[in-house]
């Protein structure tokens, strides 16, 4: 019998509904509104879970530190952050791409300015290329940057590309792609393998069926 209680943390907003209906249709019993209310720890005993609410990007500091044993979390997150967890899945959800984005016919200045949410993957990216830049962390609404003068470009994610086209700006390249991924804890995957893995294999069992019907 699977006793021990697992602490999942699940990332408020735009992954949350996605990543919930993955667990239910897993076999765990977790109710679908728990975002609504107010309350950021909720035990489900049902599922024997206990749900975390966090923001995204504090996802991976909880499984880190090992109060959350297992999350979800977008690969942006962790692209970024580089935090010491164990990344168990590619749930297949939650599908964008970080990209660099730029005002169409923009002249490019010897040492451009790049607005962005992920100093980190910016830097890397422009580092590769030899491009020196630099780089100004933003908190959101990075789009506003190239519109009123405060970088040259931007990176980030894109969705829908709604955003960038409503703002007359052109997707320039693709860093990498985006999906969702489930991230364990190093030593709750030890301490918790039975659980961690029968979780970890109904929901594989679920992205093999949606391949599947993607497929036909
Ligand atoms: C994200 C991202 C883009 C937008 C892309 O912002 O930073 O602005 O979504 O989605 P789209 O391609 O479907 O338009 P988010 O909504 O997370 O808010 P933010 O601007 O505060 O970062």
């Amino acid at each position: 019998m699977i006793k021990d209680t697992l602490k999942v943390a699940v990332p408020k907003g735009r992954i949350y509904k996605q990543a919930i209906q993955m667990f239910r249709k897993a076999g765990f019993d977790i109710p679908i509104d728990l975002e609504e209310g107010r309350k950021l720890v909720i035990s489900i005993p049902t599922a024997n879970m206990e749900f975390i609410l966090a923001k995204p990007v504090d996802v991976p500091t909880y499984v880190e530190y090992g109060v959350a044993d297992i999350g979800v979390v977008g690969k942006d997150v962790l692209m970024e952050d580089g935090r010491d967890v164990y990344e168990l899945l590619d749930l297949g959800i939650a599908r964008c791409r970080m990209s660099v984005i730029g005002m169409p016919d923009w002249e490019q200045p010897i040492y451009p300015r790049v607005a962005t949410k992920y100093p980190a993957v910016a830097s890397a990216y422009f580092r590769e290329r030899g491009q020196q830049v630099e780089v100004i962390k933003l908190n959101g609404s990075i789009e506003l940057a190239p519109l009123i003068g405060l970088a040259d470009r931007i990176v980030d994610m894109v969705e829908t590309g709604t955003t960038i086209r409503e703002n007359g700006l052109v997707e320039m390249e693709t860093i990498f792609d985006i999906t969702s991924r489930l991230i364990a804890n190093r030593v709750s995957y030890r301490m918790k393998n039975e659980p961690i893995q029968h979780l970890c294999d109904q929901l594989q069992h679920i992205i093999n069926e949606s391949a599947q019907s993607e497929r036909v």
